[in-house]
C-alpha cells in the first residue's frame, strides 16, 4: 500500500509529523510531497529536521501568490507526481491553498483522498481557510476528525465520506516533544536565546492576513501591547516582518522581536510564559493543552473548546481590545481538560485505518 501526503506550509508539517512517522512504523510504504508554499528554511526545512521525519520525495516549489495562482499550481504540479506513482490513498492536512490544489487533483484523479484535521468550522466565509476545508471535507473519502465537535458539524453538513473521530495529531506531537520541553534547564537555555532572563512575559504570534495587511489593524495591535507595557516575545513571521518594514509602523519596545523559532523552543516558551497572544489557528490549541492563558486576536475561532473552557478570548485588532483583554488574561490560571483533543495517539489510529481499508471506496459512497 502507498499513502502520500502533501504539506505546503510550517503547521501542515508538524500536523503531519506523528503520520508519517507512525505510517513508516507500520510498514506502509509514504510518499512525502511538500507544495513550496511556505519555503523559508525558518517555516519549513526547519521543522522537517527537528521532527525527525524524513526530507520530502519531492517539492513541487509553487511559492508565494494569490489563493487561486497557488491552489491552481498545486492541482497542475501535483497531478504530475501523482500519474508518476499512484498511490491508494492521498492525505491531505489542514486548510491552506496546498489543502485544496491536493485535495482537487485526489478527487479529479478519483484517488480516495482523506483529510487530516477535519471538520473544524469558523462560519466565517471571508476567510480563506474555511472555504478551503468545507471543500475538501466534502469530497474526502475519508475524514479524521480531531474533537466530537469536528464530528458534529461534519454531520450537520451531511458529508458523504466516511468520518472517523481520532484524536489531534497536534496533541501527539506535543506529548512526544514534552520531555524535552518540560526539562527545566532547556526552558531557561531557550529562554535565554530570545533574550529573557527572568520574570513575568508573553508570546506573541502574528501572521493573519486580516491582521497584518490592513494598516490600521497592524498599528491598533502594536499600540495595545505597548500599552500592556510587560515584556512580550515575539517570534515574527515573514510576512508580519514584510508589512511593517513597508509600512513603517513602529514595533512598541516591550516587544522582544526575535526569528520564528522551532517547536519545541516554542512549546518551551508557552509554557513558561503567562499569557499567549496570537492569531494562529494551532496555537490557541497548544496553550489550552499546556495551561496558558491566550488571547486569540481574531473574530472567530475554530477551536471552541478553548473559549468554552475560558482559557482563550477573543479580541478585536484594536488598541483598546488588545491591551484590554491581554491584562485581564495574564497570568490567568487554568486547568484545561486536554482529553478533548484525544489520548495523544491519533496518528497511530490514523495509520491503522489507512491500513485496515475501513475507509469506503468512492463507488460505496454514491449518494442514492
Ligand atoms: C494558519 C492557517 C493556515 C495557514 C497558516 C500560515 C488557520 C486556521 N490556519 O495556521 O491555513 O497555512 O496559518 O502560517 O488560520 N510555531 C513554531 N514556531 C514559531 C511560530 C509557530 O514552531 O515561531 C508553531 C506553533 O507552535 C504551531 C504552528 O507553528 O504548532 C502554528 O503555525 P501557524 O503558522 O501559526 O499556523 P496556523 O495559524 O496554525
Amino acid at each position: 500500500m502507498i499513502v502520500t501526503l502533501v504539506t505546503g506550509t510550517r503547521p501542515q508539517i508538524i500536523k503531519s509529523a506523528p503520520l508519517l512517522l507512525a505510517l513508516q512504523e507500520g510498514g506502509v510504504t509514504t510518499r512525502f510531497i511538500h507544495t513550496g508554499q511556505h519555503y523559508d528554511f525558518q517555516l519549513a526545512a526547519q521543522f522537517i529536521e527537528e521532527l525527525e521525519i524524513p526530507k520530502p520525495d519531492c517539492n513541487l516549489e509553487v511559492g508565494s501568490g494569490t489563493s487561486a495562482y497557488q491552489t491552481y499550481e498545486v492541482i497542475s504540479r501535483l497531478e504530475r507526481e501523482l500519474e508518476r506513482e499512484r498511490p491508494d490513498y492521498l492525505v491531505v492536512p489542514g486548510d491552506t491553498n496546498s489543502a485544496l490544489g491536493a485535495a482537487l487533483a485526489g478527487f479529479k484523479m478519483d484517488i480516495p483522498t482523506c483529510h487530516l484535521e477535519s471538520g473544524l468550522r469558523s462560519y466565517d466565509m471571508y476567510m480563506q481557510e474555511e472555504i478551503n476545508r468545507r471543500l475538501v471535507d466534502h469530497g474526502a473519502t475519508g475524514l479524521f476528525a480531531p474533537t466530537k465537535i469536528a464530528v458534529e458539524n461534519l454531520e450537520k453538513e451531511n458529508v458523504i465520506g466516511s468520518v472517523f473521530l481520532t484524536g489531534d495529531t497536534m496533541y501527539d506531537i506535543l506529548q512526544n516533544r514534552l520531555p524535552i520541553f518540560s526539562n527545566s534547564s532547556y526552558q531557561e537555555e531557550e529562554m535565554k536565546k530570545v533574550g529573557i532572563s527572568e520574570g513575568s512575559f508573553a508570546v506573541l504570534t502574528l501572521h493573519r492576513r486580516e491582521n497584518v495587511d490592513i494598516p490600521d489593524r497592524l498599528t491598533g495591535i502594536m499600540k495595545g501591547l505597548a500599552t500592556v507595557s510587560r515584556k512580550i516575545v515575539f517570534p515574527m513571521h515573514p510576512r508580519t516582518k514584510k508589512r511593517l518594514e513597508e509600512t513603517g509602523i513602529q514595533i512598541p519596545k516591550n516587544l522582544e522581536v526575535v526569528d520564528p523559532v522551532p517547536y519545541t523552543t516554542m512549546m518551551a516558551l508557552v509554557s513558561k510564559s503567562d499569557l499567549l497572544i496570537t492569531d494562529s489557528g494551532g496555537l490557541q490549541k497548544e496553550a489550552y493543552l499546556l495551561n496558558t492563558p491566550c488571547v486569540t486576536i481574531r473574530d472567530n475561532t475554530e477551536w471552541v473548546e478553548t473559549i468554552e473552557a475560558g482559557a482563550n478570548i477573543l479580541a478585536l485588532p484594536t488598541a483598546e481590545d488588545v491591551s484590554t483583554k491581554a491584562l485581564k488574561m495574564w497570568g490567568l490560571k487554568t486547568n484545561n481538560d486536554a482529553s478533548v483533543y484525544g489520548d495523544g495517539r491519533a496518528a497511530e489510529r490514523i495509520a491503522e485505518i489507512l491500513s485496515s481499508g475501513e475507509i469506503q471506496t468512492k463507488r460505496s459512497m454514491m449518494v442514492e
